[in-house]
């Protein structure tokens, strides 16, 4: 029998944080598994010069938290910054702007972040902190009664204004804000730093119009705004040009799109024209919400070949009890039911979803039943937390708080639980050959590492080199929960 191992990237359900979603999809977990990342795409000011030498002018250090959401906000704000004249640097220590795109969906990541200015306390002297994101939206002005020597703060619905701020503090300015939320507007810049060499990000919805009781993030991110079809696609054009294969589309509830241009698109016309785009060969979509989740799109991935065959569909529980109070606007019934339509798709598309332990009054039936789901359900992986109350929401001060050492054991029975089907259902794949984007490789150089269409890691050997941004066929000859070990079929 085979024995069963984990290549390394056991986080995913194994810790109740979220690895950064981009993480779990732009193969930087390949670090992880002593996989080299990617050169950067040659971007102007993306790193200091190869000879060593230091650019003229101003610099700046970006650190980004949270979701996919961010990293790619945070690819257009450096875009903007660099349009400013503006360079990166690799240490905040070296820079003259130093900002944090936050994150603040749950209370560790909002306190990580208070961390990292807690370090400027007696250093940020002739600098310029700023505060982005979600943390900034939530907490506002109090950042400044927290953190005096911070003097930007701005949330991701005001990033149009950015250039405007930063000029307020090139000239003078002590403390500048931006934290509208009544926004109807998407944040477009000209340009933005590519930092995945191989999968380029196009946000096509922001904001979100859900309610969920325990998210953050209406509060955070203001209204769902979607961008005009004709700019999506001239920017995957583009992309495809500058030599991208592969594309991502990127919303906190992605397949709510809705065009506002006469054209009317809905979410699977985009999905279909994206993946249209000569030079494309894979288009992935993240985060889709159930209740927007059509047969028409399992039809779609079917018909195109460039339709990646991974769904991430957030189930959060398994109980409808729980799903009502959390407002999640479906049943565990109408859930399933969507489940059972990719399942019955000509072919297998992975399903992944998040889950979340220790709800309000979550009693140890509905829990029950949330492990029921996953066996139900036959997740490729979840991503899983225990629930952490938040400001600004209304599950904040309901009743019949779960202890957190209860949070913490249904989290770990919940892991197991999902490992055991990972395990199971990853075993079945040894022998079968996949397609893989390679995107990373062993500093030996013996092995590779890259991703399916339906986003699994496989890392293998191959007799070749040079495969870094190739399309192999890789067989698979071990598998371990989260990941797999193949050989290069040449
Ligand atoms: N507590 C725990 N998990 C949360 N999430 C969102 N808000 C909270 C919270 N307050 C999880 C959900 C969501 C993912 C991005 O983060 O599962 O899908
Ligand atoms: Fe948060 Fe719910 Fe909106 Fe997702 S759909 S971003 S969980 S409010």
């Amino acid at each position: 029998m085979a024995k069963t191992f984990d290549v390394g990237i056991g986080s995913l359900v194994s810790d109740g944080v979220r690895a950064p979603a981009a993480q779990q999809a732009s193969g930087r977990e390949a670090a992880a598994v002593a996989l080299l990342p990617l050169p950067l795409r040659g971007a102007p000011g993306a790193a200091p010069p190869g000879d060593g030498s230091v650019p003229a002018g101003k610099s700046f250090f970006l650190e980004t938290f949270g979701c996919q959401m961010n990293d790619h906000d945070s690819e257009k704000v450096a875009g903007v910054l660099q349009g400013r004249g503006y360079h990166a640097v690799e240490s905040p220590a070296l820079a003259d702007l130093v900002l944090y795109n936050t994150c603040s969906i749950r209370e560790k990541a909002a306190q990580k972040v208070f961390a990292r200015l807690g370090d400027w306390k007696t250093l940020a002297d002739g600098k310029i902190i700023g505060v982005l994101g979600c943390l900034a939206q939530q907490e506002g002005e109090e950042i400044f009664e927290r953190a005096p020597w911070v003097s930007l703060v701005c949330g991701s619905a005001s990033y149009r204004k950015l250039p405007d701020l930063i000029a307020q503090l090139e000239s003078g300015g002590r403390r500048v804000t931006g934290l509208d939320l009544d926004t109807d507007q998407t944040f477009e810049t000209e340009i933005t730093r590519r930092d995945n060499m191989l999968r380029a990000y196009i946000t096509i919805i922001e904001g979100c119009d859900y309610a969920c009781s325990y998210c953050v993030v209406p509060h955070t991110r203001g209204p769902e705004r979607s961008r005009a079809s004709d700019a999506v696609l001239s920017e995957a054009r583009r992309l495809a040009d500058a030599g991208y294969t592969e594309i991502q589309l990127l919303g906190q509830t992605v397949n709510s799109y809705r065009d506002p241009s006469p054209r009317q698109w809905k979410f699977v016309d985009l999905l279909r024209g994206v993946a249209a785009v000569p030079g494309i060969r894979r288009v992935r979509f993240t985060t889709s919400h159930p209740n927007d989740f059509h047969r028409s799109i399992v039809e779609a991935i079917d018909e195109v070949p460039e339709l990646c065959d991974h769904v991430h569909l957030p189930v959060q529980s398994g109980s409808t009890r729980v799903l009502r109070d959390m407002l999640r606007t479906y049943t565990r019934e109408e859930y399933l039911e969507k489940i059972v339509w990719i399942r019955a798709a000509r072919r297998p598309i992975s399903i992944t979803s998040d889950v979340i332990v220790g709800f309000p009054g979550e009693t140890e039936a509905d829990f029950a039943e949330t492990l029921s789901l996953l066996d139900a359900a036959q997740y490729d992986a979840i991503f899983s937390f225990k629930y952490s109350p938040r400001p600004n929401t209304s599950a904040m001060h309901m009743p019949d708080a779960i202890p957190e050492e209860e949070k913490s054991r249904r989290l770990a029975v919940l892991n197991e639980h999902q490992r055991a089907i990972q395990i199971a259902a990853n075993q079945r794949r040894i022998g079968q050959c996949y397609e893989v984007l390679v995107d990373g490789r062993h500093p030996q150089r013996t092995q590779w590492g890259g991703r399916t269409t339906c986003n699994r890691l496989i890392n293998f050997t191959s007799p070749r080199g040079n495969l870094l941004g190739e399309y192999v066929q890789v067989k698979i000859t071990r598998a371990g929960p989260n990941s797999f070990a193949g050989e290069h079929v040449t």
